[in-house]
């Protein structure tokens, strides 16, 4: 068995996304693209063919730092000091690591394998395709390097392979191209996989001598061709590879990864009307049988249980959803919201903090933040959990069978017993027991067309 070494590069200066934040933070389905190729990687040293003391680091810049590591505090780093290109990053890693740990035993036994931050699509399948070809090839006395490409039309910016059937031998970046090579349509997708046992002396023999004055770790290729390695390519589709190095291409990614969603909740039986219309998160979770309308946005840590109807122009985050609930069309839920089984929501309504018991109905235009509504209560239009004070939260409580009339303001901190009755246009700061009717309004005046001219009753005019 052997031992696996996951680097991730994300050292890199991200100068094209000309954003503040490190290109690698960016999200793609709200989870950064780092949070995606740290997915592979976990799925990748959990595989029981590895040793136990596998590794998975994080190369970062002393810039980017603190900003990864505040997202992904429980990931070892290791810090590249100057941004001298991706094999001076590998070089930094492998340096650190054997800092770190004590590489005396098993030294030359593990794969080392290169994912880059920006890639964030590769497959599990093809990481093991790549890692089991680097190990074949290292049994093997040619050598033990395997690389990752994929054909396009649009080789753009792409580092271009040179190869003679799946051997490679050399890898050619973008600036360093000839007007022929620029031809080539086979391109370097930033995976490698390298055998610990060579990768010093290969590293060893890269130059900055090059347009960019950078150690590409693509040369690699030619260094261990020149030591008599034999290194096989993996071809994987385009789409998986993709890398994002501008706002452009982040937007061309997130697109892709929606399609795949979409297609994969489609297979599993979520009906929608029109799919490209509707926006999910990472960890969107949504059961079979589910219905989608048109125009909707999830954001993180959703759950929609199997039944529920989503009507359109709903932004929905942080709420578990219940069986057969219907919600929308224009509703907001907003983190911590736990609608059980047949809740309605309807249209204008926003949800906040907030557990609505079954059967539980808000029809029109409310707001009900840190509230606790029991079963089959009914919110009348226009009702306001009043639930700041202008320094601190506090709750409102409701029992169960609850009605309460149109444009209530409840004010929190309060607590309605089961089945009391809420008359419209109330105001209600003190708690009402069971079966109560509590009803704060202005007793009605009605002035009959003598009453208004009479002197007692006419406006002055100034
Ligand atoms: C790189 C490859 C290119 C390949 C493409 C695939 C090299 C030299 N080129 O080009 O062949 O077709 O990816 O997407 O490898 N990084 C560091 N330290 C550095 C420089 C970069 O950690 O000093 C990191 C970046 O943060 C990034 C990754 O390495 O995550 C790749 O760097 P990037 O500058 O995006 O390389 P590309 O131009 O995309
Ligand atoms: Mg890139």
């Amino acid at each position: 068995m052997q031992n696996l070494l996951i680097f991730i590069l994300a050292a890199g200066k991200g100068s094209r996304m000309k954003r503040a934040m490190p290109k690698v933070l960016h999200p793609i389905g709200n989870l950064p693209m780092l949070g995606h190729v740290l997915k592979l990687a976990d799925g990748l040293v959990t595989q029981p063919t590895y040793a136990q003391n596998n590794h998975i680091g994080l190369v970062v810049s002393p810039d980017n730092c603190d900003a990864i590591q505040a997202r992904f505090p429980d990931i070892p780093i290791h810090i590249q000091h100057q941004q001298s290109g991706t094999g001076d990053a590998v070089k930094a890693a492998l340096a650190d690591y054997a800092t770190n740990h004590n590489t005396q035993n098993n030294a030359d036994n593990g794969i080392v394998l290169v994912l880059y931050g920006d890639t964030p699509f590769i497959s599990q399948k093809t990481a093991q395709s790549l890692i089991t070809a680097a190990q074949q090839s290292a049994s093997q006395e040619s050598g033990a390097l395997a690389v990752l490409g994929f054909n396009t039309a649009n080789p753009a910016n792409y580092g271009r392979i040179v190869a003679d059937g799946d051997i490679i031998s050399k890898i050619i970046e973008a600036k360093e191209l000839t007007p022929a090579q620029r031809k080539i349509t086979l391109c370097n997708a930033g995976v490698m996989a390298i055998n610990l046992a060579h990768i010093h002396q290969w590293l060893d023999g890269i130059s900055n001598q090059n347009a960019s004055g950078e150690y590409y770790l693509t040369d690699l290729v030619a260094a261990a061709t020149e030591t008599g390695a034999q290194i096989p390519l993996i071809i994987a589709d385009e789409a998986q590879v993709m890398g994002v190095n501008s706002l452009a291409e982040l937007a061309i990614a997130e697109q892709y990864w929606q399609q795949q969603k979409r297609e994969n909740l489609m297979a599993q039986g979520v009906m929608m009307q029109a799919p490209e219309t509707v926006f999910f998160s990472h960890d969107t979770d949504i059961a079979t049988d589910v219905r989608l309308d048109p125009h909707l946005y999830f954001g993180e840590k959703v759950s929609i249980a199997s039944g529920a109807h989503i009507k359109s122009f709903c932004h929905i985050e942080g709420a578990a959803i219940g069986e057969n609930a219907s919600i929308g069309p224009f509703a907001r839920l907003r983190p911590k919201t736990q609608l059980d089984d047949n809740v309605k929501i309807g249209n204008f309504v926003e949800v906040k903090n907030s557990h609505l018991k079954n059967g539980v109905k808000a029809g029109h235009l409310s707001y009900l933040g840190d509230a606790e509504i029991g079963a089959d209560s009914n919110i009348g239009a226009g009702t306001i959990t009043c639930n700041y004070d202008g320094f601190a939260k506090h709750k409102t409580i409701l029992g169960e069978n609850v009605f309460v009339g149109s444009n209530s303001a409840l004010i929190a901190p309060v607590t309605i017993g089961d089945n009391a009755l809420i008359g419209a246009g109330s105001v209600i700061a003190k708690n009402v027991e069971n079966d109560a009717l509590a009803l704060t309004r202005a007793p009605q005046k009605n002035i009959g067309k003598q009453g208004m001219n009479s002197k007692s009753n006419k406006q002055t005019k100034d």
